[in-house]
């Protein structure tokens, strides 16, 4: 199981002496005579960015103009802390004092996303990795700096969580962790064990983990302060897929290679949980996930099969890869009992969302009302976890009619993303989100503030979603 420690932020009210410095300013002006010289020398020969100066006490210098509204600031803050990211490595510097004014908590934000790495199976090479191990955040009020620790650390929480091979997370090992970062941060968490799944008829689930040698399992996280802002609960749903192989409708084993971030869903989940119930939000938040892994084994749903939901619907699996729909409809039908006033899930869904807009946002879908998808889309704008919507229209529902059952579970060759959420769709009965995060959950080079690897996105978006909620 994967064991994370926290980076270490203080705040602080002016720089302790000792470390290696990062400060920003709005114009050059402001340094003294000698930096204010050598920042506009270097603009003039065209050279941005930070300016590192190791003679005397060693500092990272920079200018950062304060132009566009306060979304657009908070992403250059964070642009100019990835840089300072990769600067802090390149130099083996671990330990930091970070003075930015006001741009101080999207600066260490940056930071601290673009300094992630995914140590824990590095082995002999373990010694050699560089970490960041502690910034101090001059200038930033406690409450702020607590706030950044806990949404960094629950952004940390889902990418270990999504980069830990199948190896060390089965379905079983998810739902464990869960547990863990309950305890941690606060939040309830039941999990439903096979048994349960199977008396509880959720043939989807069941169906998906016939062919593997592991029990699936169903967990349920709930927060619930006592002065909750709201009497029905958000109902977040992530696809925890531990492994997706395609299973008999294997898929060639280029597009393979990934696919232990076929739970990035549920991480993103687990996430939102931890900062949420971390940051005492004063929201009720409830989270489902089904996981399993997706195998060819022995007993493995075969294409033709035809398997019944939890909810009665029958469908015919055509094809063994689209195994998201199929776990996701239990699930969607279980949250029905909540009578929940809005349902988000989010799911590593579809290799056509991927292919439509790349890493550079969810592909978003649903039902609900204009005035949640304006506060969805702030928050998108919010934390640049962007959000594009497609349409949702019931025409896409004639793609997956069957034959021989209720539903089919792939669409035609064409709007493979939405006739996804339209067989999703199927089984709700309340106001209805669907994030399909295939592009932007794993990156198979560095984009934005992001490495190689699981990015957490969903954390960030329904954390801020769920912060103006509870406001
Ligand atoms: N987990 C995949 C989707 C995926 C692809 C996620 C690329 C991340 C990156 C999903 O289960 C899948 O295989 N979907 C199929 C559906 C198809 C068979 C209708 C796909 O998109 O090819
Ligand atoms: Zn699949
Ligand atoms: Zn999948």
């Amino acid at each position: 199981m994967p064991t994370f420690v926290a980076m270490k932020w203080t705040f602080a009210t002016s720089a302790s002496t000792g470390h290696v410095t990062a400060v920003v300013k709005p114009t050059s002006s402001e340094f003294s005579t000698d930096l204010a010289t050598m920042i506009e020398a270097r603009a003039e020969r065209g050279v941005k960015g930070w300016l590192h100066q190791v003679a005397g006490a060693e500092q990272f210098v920079r200018v950062l103009t304060s132009k566009g509204d306060a979304a657009e600031m908070a992403h250059s803050g964070r642009k100019a802390g990835a840089e300072l990211a990769g600067l802090l490595s390149k130099n083996k510097i671990s330990n930091l004092s970070l003075e930015a004014g006001d741009a101080t908590f999207h600066v260490a934000e940056g930071l601290a996303l673009a300094a992630y790495r995914y140590t824990r199976l590095l082995g002999k090479k373990a010694k050699e990795a560089w970490t960041l191990d502690s910034v101090e955040v001059v200038g930033l009020s406690a409450g702020d700096a607590k706030r950044l620790e806990v949404l960094m650390a629950a952004v940390t929480e889902a990418r270990d969580l999504i980069n830990t091979p199948v190896l060390d997370l089965t379905a079983e090992d998810l739902a464990a962790r869960a547990e863990e970062l309950g305890q941690i941060y606060g939040f309830k968490v039941t999990v439903l064990n096979q048994a349960k799944i199977e008396s509880l008829k959720m043939g989807g689930l069941l169906g998906v983990n016939k062919g593997s040698v592991d029990p699936a399992t169903f967990s349920i996280l709930e927060y619930k302060p006592e002065k909750a802002v709201n009497s029905a609960p958000y109902v977040l749903v992530g696809k925890g897929v531990v492994y997706d192989t395609g299973g008999l409708s294997l898929k060639p084993s280029n597009f393979m290679d990934t696919m232990k971030c076929d739970m990035s869903g549920a991480a993103a989940v687990i996430g939102t949980l931890c900062a949420v119930a971390g940051q005492g939000l004063p929201v009720h938040v409830i989270g489902l996930i089904p996981a399993t892994d997706n195998r060819p084994g022995g007993n493995a749903i075969t294409p033709g099969d035809v398997i019944t939901i939890s909810d009665g619907t029958t469908v015919e699996v055509l094809n063994t890869d689209a195994e998201g729909r199929l776990i996701l409809a239990d699930a969607l039908h279980y949250a029905k009992k909540y009578k929940p006033q809005l349902v988000i899930d989010l799911a590593t869904l579809t290799g056509a969302a991927a292919r439509a807009i790349g890493p550079n946002a969810t592909v978003a879908m649903g039902n609900a009302s204009r005035e949640v998808w304006e506060q969805l889309q702030t928050s998108a704008t919010n934390t640049h976890e962007r959000l594009v919507e497609f349409p949702f229209w019931d025409e896409y529902n004639d793609l997956l009619k069957s034959e021989i059952a209720d539903l089919k579970n792939i669409g035609g060759a064409e709007a493979g993303a939405i006739t996804a959420g339209k067989f999703l769709e199927h089984f709700t009965d309340y106001p209805y989100v669907h994030l399909d995060i295939a592009g932007p959950a794993f990156l198979d080079s560095p984009w934005g503030y992001y490495g190689k690897g699981g990015t957490g996105v969903g954390v960030r978006l329904l954390t801020d979603f769920l912060t103006h909620v509870a406001s």
